[in-house]
């Protein structure tokens, strides 16, 4: 199975933004650590960031014949973007919804999330390991489908 890995804007800066939201790690580490995970489920993963909104969804349409499902954390444009709301359904990969914080918990403006009505699934509030659980539910709905 080949899944695509979003990160939206201002994901670049981990480590050094809001740490006390995010984290002291890094945007590379993030990388290593989703790397890893894929290996661990046998899984193949490319992983791309981007602070602009019309390139999240070049990425998303792209995907389209290269890849089996989507995992995305698109950031602030969760909450704004109906463009990767309608990318996420043009294409209709199974997509999961990622975030590191648990943006139900924190200002009212990020209750919203547009790109949350085209994933199956959602996972935040656990750090880096929001991605871990995204890929092995990815991982467990194609053995049920096998
Ligand atoms: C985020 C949560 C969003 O509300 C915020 O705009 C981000 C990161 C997260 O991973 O917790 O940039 O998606």
């Amino acid at each position: 199975m080949r899944v695509l890995v979003i990160n939206g804007p201002n994901l670049n800066l981990l480590g050094r933004r809001e740490p006390a939201v995010y984290g002291r790690r890094s945007y590379a580490e993030l990388e290593d650590y989703i790397n890893r995970c894929a290996a661990e489920l046998g899984l193949t993963v490319e992983i791309v960031q981007s602070n602009h909104e019309g390139v999240l969804v070049d990425r998303i349409q792209e995907a389209a014949d290269r890849f089996d499902a989507i995992v995305i954390n698109p950031a602030a444009y969760t909450h704004t973007s109906v463009a990767i709301l309608d990318a996420l359904r043009a294409v209709g990969l199974p997509a999961v919804e990622v975030h590191l914080s648990e943006p139900l918990e924190r200002e009212e403006f990020r209750r919203v999330s547009y790109a949350g009505l085209a994933c199956e699934k959602r996972f935040a509030g656990h750090g880096f390991d929001s991605y871990r659980l995204a890929l092995a539910y990815l991982r467990g709905r194609e053995n049920a489908d096998t």
